[in-house]
């Protein structure tokens, strides 16, 4: 099956977790397993081809949304998604906490994994809030490793937390709950001085979170203990929209199309009716990643790897832009 290649999946159990998240169980049509996945991979939900017994809610937006899977990834007879209610976000959370039910059927992606779990010996989960929802399957697969790890959950109150009966098996004493409101906030460079080299730190969480963790992970690095830093944003950081102008190539067609000084490449290509999956428009989403078949791109996205940055095979066109004069895209 191609990589971008959907499926249509049907909601098995739609539940309310927490007063503000949803949970959507999602099994096959035919009763057949579904695709398999890694921990820390993600699905893009198709929101506007969403249907029920009365055929579809919605054909005028398009909402593309990618949720972590959350379920058990040796277990293909269903995939789990958690969902945070936004109201001030872009419609997405909205139209599934208040249209979707349990017995529609919507088109997903192939499960997408720009958060690889390669631990070391030891792994500090650091979940903030929703965050939650990749490590879980990490730590399922850290325990089932015989690594030693550790969860901290953070939230801004205890009873924001969701999924915890996924946590209710493992030994206690490797997670700290901590919500801001009830236990006041987590001492961040406490927790990481326990790190050392053999250990590898993931989270997922809002953004003053994250920037704190980098810049923890920056002022360490080079040292002989250093731990490593695996991330997953929610929301970019300020994305650098300068840079001067580049050729794109379609390559089935031969058409040559100028992205001009100040505009996306993702913008101009669709005015130009070149047909490109959009979602967050800031380079974490993954929907406008593109192939590379020839080119430098000037990657300014918050996914890819530094080795998926040198090895240039692909670049999400709503924020990259390009070194080279030209750039050949597999489109
Ligand atoms: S649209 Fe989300 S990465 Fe480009």
């Amino acid at each position: 099956m191609a990589k971008n290649d959907q499926i249509v999946v049907k909601i098995a159990a739609k539940e309310q977790l927490t007063e503000d998240v949803v949970g959507l169980t999602l099994v096959s049509l035919e009763d057949e397993l579904l695709p398999a996945w890694d921990p820390g991979a993600h699905i893009e939900l198709t929101l506007e081809t969403c249907t029920d017994a009365a055929g579809k809610i919605d054909t005028e937006n398009v909402m593309l949304r990618q949720y972590s899977l959350c379920s058990d990834n040796r277990d293909c007879s269903q995939w789990q998604v958690a969902v945070l209610r936004e109201e001030g976000g872009r419609g997405g959370s909205l139209f599934i906490h208040n249209q979707l039910q349990a017995g529609d059927t919507l088109k997903v992606s192939q499960p997408r994994n720009h958060f690889p779990f390669k631990p070391r010996k030891k792994c500090l989960f650091i979940a903030g809030g929703i965050g939650i929802t990749p490590m879980l399957p990490m730590i399922q697969q850290a325990e089932a490793d015989g690594l030693d790890w550790r969860l901290v959950y953070l939230s801004r109150e205890r009873s924001r937390m969701s999924c915890l009966d996924k946590l209710a098996s493992y030994d206690q004493s490797r997670i700290t709950l901590n919500g801001d409101k009830e236990d006041g906030y987590i001492d961040l460079p406490g927790l990481l001085a326990s790190c050392d080299s053999e250990t590898s730190v993931y989270s997922c969480g809002p953004k003053p979170l994250l920037d704190a963790l980098e810049q923890q992970h920056a002022e360490q690095a080079g040292q002989s203990d250093s731990w490593s830093l695996d991330i997953e944003r929610f929301a970019a950081g300020p994305v650098d929209s300068s840079g001067g102008a580049f050729d794109v190539v379609i390559n089935s067609t031969g058409q040559r199309i100028r992205i001009p000084e100040g505009q996306s490449a993702l913008t101009v290509l669709r005015e130009a009716g070149i047909k490109i999956p959009t979602s967050c428009g800031d380079g974490v989403c993954g929907s406008c990643e593109t192939g590379v078949l020839s080119g430098t791109p000037d990657h300014r996205d918050s996914i890819l790897s530094e080795e998926e940055r040198a090895d240039n095979d692909y670049m999400m066109l709503c924020v990259s832009r390009a070194i080279s004069p030209e750039l050949i895209l597999d489109l």
